[in-house]
């Protein structure tokens, strides 16, 4: 997977560090776009997955519109360019700061999920004399089939107005003066690769906006949220997620009419795969039944597999002749669960050696703390390298 250049010029990177493959985020970029642009659909990009500086611009570039859930997010995608009116900002927790931010930018839409905050945006576009514009999120209840801590569109999460609430939902926002409603939101969770998932989505979609239609209520977005998955396991075999078959789902099962458009929220399936964290082994130790390679990447660099026990492949970067053994490949940190995989099959390993844990790009960089009080972590584009 890397150039013999590439390799040459790790040699001498301080590790650890995130390396992104910026030819591989243009080609799942274009990737993308083309499958939704023939289909006339919406994309933004959720901005939380990565918001690294060059990552970002080189979305905005390509005119994707960006899905913040903080205002710290909504600024930072101001910042990069990205045309407030393709900007949306969700979250079941915004702060008044954050609200009257994005107002002050007016941002496309605001994906309200409480009746609370509903009354809020609308008391503080009052003060402004402005009209926010709204997407009522809706707890669909389907199962995203996905690791439980991601799976967000079930009745026991906490995201999207509860149905029981709906109709005091749809009286609030014809009264409300500052509140303009312009579409329905949806969002299940993330990393969905039985692409069925969507349908049963689709058909949950239909019967809300039928719901709201109804009711005498216009809906001009449907915007059904992000959660397409990546292939973890062959990430050399799959590096672009296949947008055609994502997004044919919701040509073929959303029904919709002539004015209505469809935004997707997608993070994980634009970035993933671009990321790899690289980091040094520091040291090699024999248990009594295991053998361990200490990386000096932990999970204060990638938390995920600490946090989900999600699964990344660990391979060791550049030739080698040793034979293979097992072995669990943990890190500095001091916590068990601090630990990349279990039982990885790697050639012998020895102090120095490079490894790559590969599809680190979404939920990696942005994640990483100072727990331990360790140091900013560092970062390498491959079109930089001489
Ligand atoms: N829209 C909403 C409302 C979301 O909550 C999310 C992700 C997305 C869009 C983007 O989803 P994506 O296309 O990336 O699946 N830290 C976890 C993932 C958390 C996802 C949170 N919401 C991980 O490392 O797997």
């Amino acid at each position: 997977m890397f150039s013999t250049k590439q390799l040459a010029s790790f040699e001498h990177q301080e590790t650890p560090f995130y390396y992104y493959d910026m030819s591989l985020l243009e080609r799942t970029l274009d990737a993308c776009s083309a499958a939704a642009e023939k289909r006339g659909f919406h994309v933004h990009y959720a901005l939380k997955a990565n918001f690294n500086d060059r990552i970002l611009q080189l979305i905005q570039a390509k005119g994707f519109g960006a899905d913040c859930v903080s205002g710290n997010e909504v600024k930072k995608s101001i910042e990069t360019g990205f045309k407030a009116d393709k900007i949306t900002f969700a979250g079941v927790g915004k702060s008044d700061k954050e609200i009257r931010y994005a107002l002050a930018h007016e941002i496309f839409a605001f994906n309200v999920e409480s009746i609370e905050e509903m009354e809020v945006i609308n008391a503080l576009a009052g003060e402004t004399g402005q009209i926010a514009n709204v997407s009522l999120r809706i707890n669909p209840n389907v199962d995203a089939q996905t690791h439980h801590y991601i799976t967000t569109g079930l009745d026991e999460n906490k995201f999207g107005i509860p149905n029981s609430e709906l109709e005091k939902s749809a009286a609030i926002l014809r009264e409300s003066k500052h509140l303009n409603l312009v579409g329905l939101h949806f969002h299940i969770g993330s990393q969905i690769v039985d692409l069925n998932v969507f349908k049963s989505l689709c058909v949950k979609v239909n019967e809300w906006k039928n719901w709201f239609e109804e009711r005498g209520t216009t809906i001009k977005v449907l915007n059904v949220g992000g959660g397409l998955g990546v292939d973890y396991k062959d990430p050399d075999g799959n590096p672009v997620t296949d947008f055609e078959a994502y997004f044919d789902i919701f040509d073929r099962f959303l029904e919709r009419n002539s004015h209505q458009e469809v935004h997707f929220e997608l993070g994980r399936a634009l970035v993933a795969q671009c990321g790899s964290l690289l980091s040094r082994v520091l040291y090699t130790k024999s248990g009594i039944k295991k053998n361990f390679l200490i990386l000096d990447a932990g999970m204060t660099e990638l938390m995920r597999p600490a946090l989900y026990q999600a699964y990344h492949k660990i391979e060791r970067v550049g030739e080698s002749d040793q034979e293979e053994i097992n072995y669990d490949v943990v890190g500095p940190i001091c916590e068990s669960s601090d630990c990349f995989g279990k039982e990885v099959p790697l050639p012998v390993s020895k102090r120095g050696d490079l490894i790559a844990i590969r599809t680190a790009g979404a939920y990696g960089e942005v994640m990483s703390s100072h727990y331990n009080l360790r140091e900013e972590i560092r970062y390498v584009y491959s079109d930089e390298i001489v």
